[in-house]
């Protein structure tokens, strides 16, 4: 068998279009521009690509697009500041603080600071409350992503075991309280590093979604024959080309659908910020969701 290649770069186009398209409605019949601001701290390579990333897809929607680029002796106090500064500023509908932060740093008040009409990023705990009480406000980027990618290709979650290989606050945690809220109706398991047998775990799955960070690691005999495989990993190979968690040449021939690494689920992360920044801007002014 072999594998349906779900798009991810296709269908983030497409979705980058409709929210250029509101944007520049929203900037006609109200006079708003929709504005994100991404603070880095520190000099690490990767992070510099996707805010990088970030702030190009911006701009191309026709929002404003602001970078905080701080040295990496920047303190605790200094980059509370920064983001003090940017909820009271009007301008600035949206705010990320990009991860990793230096070792110094500790990102949990700074995310706390955030505030939540402006949380794009969804690393608020108050954000992240919200959705696991079923209510929620903004939903993590990569997560939602992952979501939209499901739908397009018209892969149900309703009644679908959907197993989620990571627990991090930044994935596999929000991706399994978003699976399992009403109307998404998945039941959901969550894997992780002290799961025993992992294969016999993911092979339960109709989804497998890979969000750990470690090359190769779902390999054919993870997956069963016709299942989803989403790859939400992205590591560097000794040659410094980007691979999932995935073993996709093997993967692909038993699973029913998969997304590849790259052009699968890291382009619906950045687009979903930018929905979740129209919203942002939206919701400040009293205007209803689309
Ligand atoms: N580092 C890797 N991915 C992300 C993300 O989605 N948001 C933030 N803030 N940092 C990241």
């Amino acid at each position: 068998m072999s594998a349906r290649i779900l798009d991810g770069k296709a269908l983030a186009d497409e979705v980058r279009g409709r929210i250029a398209t509101d944007v520049a409605t929203l900037k006609e019949e109200h006079g708003v521009t929709p504005g994100l601001a991404a603070v880095i701290v520190g000099e690490d390579p990767a992070s510099q690509v996707y805010v990088g990333m970030k702030h190009r897809a911006s701009e191309a929607a026709g929002m404003l697009s602001r970078q905080v680029v701080l040295p990496t002796a920047t303190t605790q106090d200094e980059l509370e500041q920064v983001v003090a500064d940017l909820n009271a500023d009007d301008d600035i509908d949206g705010i990320l603080v990009q991860l990793p932060l230096p070792d110094h740093l500790d990102p949990r008040p700074v995310q706390e600071l955030i505030d939540p009409g402006k949380d794009v990023d969804a690393l608020n705990p108050y954000t992240a409350g919200r959705l696991a009480v079923g209510d929620p406000t903004f939903l993590s980027c990569t997560p939602y992503g992952v979501l939209e990618i499901l739908a397009s290709a018209g892969i149900p979650t309703s009644g679908a075991h959907v197993v989620v290989v990571g627990r991090s606050n930044l994935v596999g945690r929000p991706l399994a309280n978003m699976l399992s809220l009403k109307g998404r109706d998945a039941t959901v398991t969550v894997a992780h590093s002290r799961t025993r047998d992992l294969a016999a775990v993911t092979r339960l799955g109709d989804v497998v979604v890979a969000a750990v960070g470690s090359a190769g690691l779902i390999t054919a005999d993870h997956v069963r024959p016709g299942a989803t495989v989403i790859d939400v990993g992205t590591n560097r190979g000794d040659d410094g080309k980007l691979v999932g968690d995935v073993d996709f040449d093997a993967v692909a021939e038993v699973a029913g659908a998969i997304t590849p690494v790259p052009g699968g689920v890291g382009p619906m992360t950045v687009t979903m910020l930018l929905q979740n920044t129209l919203e942002a801007a939206r919701a400040r002014r009293g205007l209803p969701r689309r």
